[in-house]
């Protein structure tokens, strides 16, 4: 039984939002996220809501053969398009399902990159628990948009009714909730250059 997100998301694959690979200007944004989430050969990460695979690629080449992505989504044919683009690689696991009810080992990954889908948490607690569960002790945290989140919640209070309640918490209730779960904040910009939020477990 598909919940309404998920027959959304099935049905925008081939949008251009979702299908067409970045620019040079975001690979640009894209490579300072992930400098300052400190990514590098050899780690783990998990992709939560991982789409048509854009960013799981640029993971990939990033943590080379001696390290390993966990890339999730709800949506069938998100993983579908995300495996043509990733499968060849050993060292990418794609997987079909919600991040906050799938096993993942503790406290065995070095990084959660979340790139445009903190909003769609149902419950977005229970998702920063589950990745403060599998983390190494400082492990990082990033959650990164091209867009501001008054942007992003006007965006998704149109786009359909599917995502219209998916909204970016306010800075406060972000700090709390992180701290509640063992996070601390480095870097928090919410600005006309999008949204960046790294953060690191502190045990
Ligand atoms: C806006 S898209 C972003 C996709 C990709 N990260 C990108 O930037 O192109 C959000 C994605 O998150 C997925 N998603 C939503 N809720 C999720 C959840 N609880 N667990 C895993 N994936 C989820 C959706 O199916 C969708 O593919």
């Amino acid at each position: 039984m598909h919940s309404s997100k998920t027959k959304f998301f099935n049905s925008q694959v081939e949008e251009e939002w979702a299908a067409v690979d970045y620019s040079d200007e975001k690979i640009v944004r894209i490579d300072r996220m992930l400098r300052l989430a400190q990514v590098r050969m050899g780690m783990k990460i998990l992709e939560p809501g991982c789409g048509t695979g854009r960013l799981t690629r640029i993971l990939a080449d990033r943590v080379g053969t001696g390290g390993h992505i966990v890339a999730i989504d709800i949506s069938e044919k998100m993983v579908e398009a995300c495996l043509r683009k990733a499968n060849w690689k050993a060292h990418v696991e794609v997987v079909c399902a919600s991040v906050e009810e799938y096993p993942l080992p503790p406290r065995e990954f070095d990084a959660v990159i979340c790139h445009q889908v903190f909003p769609h948490f149902n419950d977005k607690l229970t998702a920063l628990n589950v990745f403060s569960t599998i983390l190494k002790p400082y492990g990082r945290l990033a959650i990164f948009h091209f867009i501001n989140s008054a942007q992003i919640n006007d965006l998704h209070r149109i786009a359909h009714e599917a995502v219209m309640e998916d909204l970016m918490p306010a800075e406060d209730a972000m700090t709390s909730m992180l701290d509640s779960v063992g996070f601390q904040i480095d870097i928090f910009e919410d600005d006309e250059n999008g949204y960046l939020l790294i953060s690191h477990l502190v045990h």
